[in-house]
C-alpha cells in the first residue's frame, strides 16, 4: 500500500494524452454506450451520490452530473483531474461536485457516503490481486449499505484478439506480450510500440470472485462490447445508425453467455454492499 498508485510507465503512458478522446473513436464508442446502458440499468432512482474512482478525464462523471447526480471524481493522475475539471466547466449548469487527485486504495471520502462507486479503470493497473481487492474494499467502505459498485476489468483475451484483427502478431515482441497475457494476465510492454502499458487482464469469473472477496453480493457479470469491437470496418459500420444498433444488440444478446464473456474487451461486475 506504500507503493504509488500508478507505476512510472503507466503515468508516462497516460501523459501522452488521448484519454479524453478514447471513448469517442474506434471501439471506444461501443465501450461508452454499453457501459452507460449497464450503469443506467442499475442506477438508483432519484439524485445519487456517485464516486467515479479512476474517473480519468471525466467522460462518465460529467455524463452523470449532467443528469443531476452529485458526482465526485477521483483519479491518480493530476493531468486527468485537470481535464475533468475543464470538462466540468463546460457544463456550468451541471458541474462535478468535486474532482481530486487520489488513490483507489485509500479514498478521502467518509464511510457510507456514496450510493454508487464506479471503478472503470483502476483495476486494470492494480496488478496484484491483494491491491485490487483493497480498492474494492475501499469502495465498499464509502458506499452506503445497499450501494452499488461497477467494477470493470480488461478481459484476458483482449490483446490476442486485437493482435489477430490488427495483424500485430507478426511482430515477435507483440506475440511475446500476448503469450504472457494468456499465461497469467500480467500485461507488460517493454517495447516503445503502442501495445498499452502495465496492466492486469482478468478472466471474467476471476473479476467476479474479487468483487465477492471484497464483501459484495454480485448482481451481474457481463461482457461489455460483444463482437462489434473486433470489426476491422467498424468506423464505416458505426456511421450507419441501423448497423450501429445491430452491433449494440449483438453485445446485449451475448452479454451474459458464460462461454463468450471473454470475447469482449472489457468485463463488468455490478456488486451490491450488503445491508446487514
Ligand atoms: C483507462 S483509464 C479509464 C478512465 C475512465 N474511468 C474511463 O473509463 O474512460 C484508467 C484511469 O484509472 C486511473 N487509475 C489507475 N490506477 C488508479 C488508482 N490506484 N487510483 C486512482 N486512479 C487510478 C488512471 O489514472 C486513469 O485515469
Amino acid at each position: 500500500m506504500d507503493s504509488p498508485p500508478l507505476a512510472a510507465e503507466v503515468a508516462a503512458y497516460y501523459a501522452r494524452g488521448g484519454e479524453s478522446r478514447r471513448l469517442f473513436e474506434g471501439h471506444g464508442r461501443i465501450e461508452l454506450l454499453r457501459t452507460q446502458e449497464l450503469i443506467l440499468r442499475h442506477l438508483p432512482r432519484g439524485r445519487a451520490v456517485v464516486l467515479d474512482v479512476g474517473g480519468g478525464t471525466g467522460v462518465y462523471a460529467c455524463w452523470l452530473a449532467a443528469q443531476g447526480h452529485e458526482v465526485h471524481l477521483v483519479d491518480a493522475l493530476p493531468r486527468h483531474v485537470a481535464e475533468a475539471l475543464e470538462a466540468s466547466a463546460r457544463q456550468p449548469e451541471h458541474p462535478l461536485a468535486s474532482a481530486t487527485v487520489g488513490d483507489a486504495r485509500r479514498l478521502e471520502a467518509a464511510a457510507a457516503r456514496a450510493d454508487v462507486v464506479l471503478l472503470l479503470g483502476p483495476l486494470y493497473h492494480l496488478i496484484a490481486r491483494g491491491e485490487r481487492v483493497a480498492a474494492l474494499v475501499e469502495a465498499r467502505r464509502v458506499l452506503r449499505p445497499g450501494g452499488l459498485v461497477f467494477a470493470v476489468g480488461i478481459a484476458r483475451f483482449a490483446s490476442l484478439f486485437s493482435g489477430v484483427v490488427e495483424r500485430l502478431l507478426d511482430d515477435p515482441n507483440a506475440q511475446a506480450i500476448v503469450e504472457r497475457d494468456l499465461v497469467d494476465g500480467q500485461h507488460r510492454n517493454p517495447t516503445d510500440r503502442d501495445y498499452f502499458t502495465t496492466s492486469y487482464f482478468h478472466l471474467p469469473h476471476e473479476l467476479e470472485a474479487e468483487v465477492r472477496a471484497a464483501g459484495f453480493a454480485t448482481l451481474e457479470l457481463v461482457g461489455v462490447e460483444g463482437p462489434g469491437w473486433l470489426l476491422p470496418d467498424l468506423d464505416a459500420r458505426w456511421r450507419d445508425p441501423a448497423e450501429r444498433e445491430r452491433l449494440l444488440w449483438a453485445a446485449r444478446a451475448l452479454e451474459r453467455e458464460p462461454t463468450l464473456l471473454g470475447l469482449s474487451a472489457h468485463v463488468l461486475v455490478v456488486g451490491r454492499k450488503p445491508t446487514d
